[in-house]
């Protein structure tokens, strides 16, 4: 029996339960975000603005940059921003963004004016207000909005998939941090949902995800299979739990399903 095999059948009892368990946690973080409660790290900017530069001591009480989570799958001393921008140059002022699990606000305020047409954050509650009474009207201004959904649930995709009027998405962000806890723990189920959003990234777009504990013992010898048998097709980097991926041909693919990131 081989990895894949084993996972299947030894999680099939885990993953009604692991399921049940996620709702309710997922519940509870709804609950607390529509009454304004504070839960970790939240709405963080791309990079540390006030320091100028990536500094890894830079500790902010509810954020932190994402530079400081993704400068590992980065070239060594560029910043996400400017690696962001200059692989996605052909699709300047017309590229469009997405933050998964993260209201986005701060993420996008920070990419030069006018690169991106229009972004979103897609998360389970849009608790902008709580942040800040302004904030609002600065994203209408850089056509930045939130779409409220469960990233794990289809319906949610088809919402995201409409809001650009069907076109595809040129950069995907996911870091959930501490939220990552509450997503069900099974590989088969989390493989289908990245898959779910892989496929809405244009030719050429960029998705930079942290990985949730169940697929992470995985993804340095997906990586490996990845570069040694599909280079063609997708540009990845991983290190730990943080993954760095260009699409390079939107043509259907397999390559995220959990048979191929469990391989032996
Ligand atoms: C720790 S916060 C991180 C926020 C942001 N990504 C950042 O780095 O600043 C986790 C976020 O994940 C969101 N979240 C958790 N589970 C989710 C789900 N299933 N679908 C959509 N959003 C979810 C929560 O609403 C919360 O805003």
């Amino acid at each position: 029996m081989n990895r894949t095999e084993i996972y299947s059948r030894s999680n099939k009892g885990m993953r009604e339960k692991s399921f049940s368990i996620s709702e309710r946690a997922t519940e509870d973080v709804i609950t607390g975000e529509r009454s304004g409660r504070r839960m970790g790290i939240k709405n963080s900017p791309l990079l540390n603005l006030e320091a100028g530069e990536w500094n890894p001591r830079y500790i902010q009480a509810d954020a932190i940059p994402f530079q400081d989570s993704f400068y590992r799958v980065l070239p060594e001393g560029e910043n996400m921003r400017d690696y962001i921008e200059r692989m996605l140059a052909h699709k300047e002022g017309r590229a469009i963004g997405i933050e998964l699990a993260g209201v986005g606000s701060r993420l996008f305020s920070d990419f030069t004016p006018g690169f991106f047409r229009k972004t979103a954050g897609i998360n389970l509650t849009d608790s902008r207000d709580f942040d800040s009474p302004s904030i609002k009207g600065d994203d209408a201004k850089r056509n930045h909005t939130v779409i409220e959904g469960n990233i794990l649930t289809p319906e949610t995709r088809d919402d995201v998939k409409q809001w650009p009027h069907g076109e595809k998405i040129d950069l995907i962000m996911e870091r959930m941090y501490g939220g990552l806890l509450i997503l069900p723990q099974e590989p088969f189920f989390l493989s289908d949902r990245a898959r779910m959003w892989y496929e809405l990234l244009a030719e050429g777009g960029l998705l930079f995800a942290e990985s949730p504990q169940a697929l992470r013992p995985h993804l340095s010898q997906w990586e490996t299979y990845i570069k040694e048998e599909h280079a063609d097709k997708m540009e990845v980097s991983v290190s730990r739990n943080i993954i760095r991926i260009r699409k390079l041909q939107d043509v259907p693919l397999e390559l995220l399903s959990a048979r191929n990131i469990l391989r032996r």
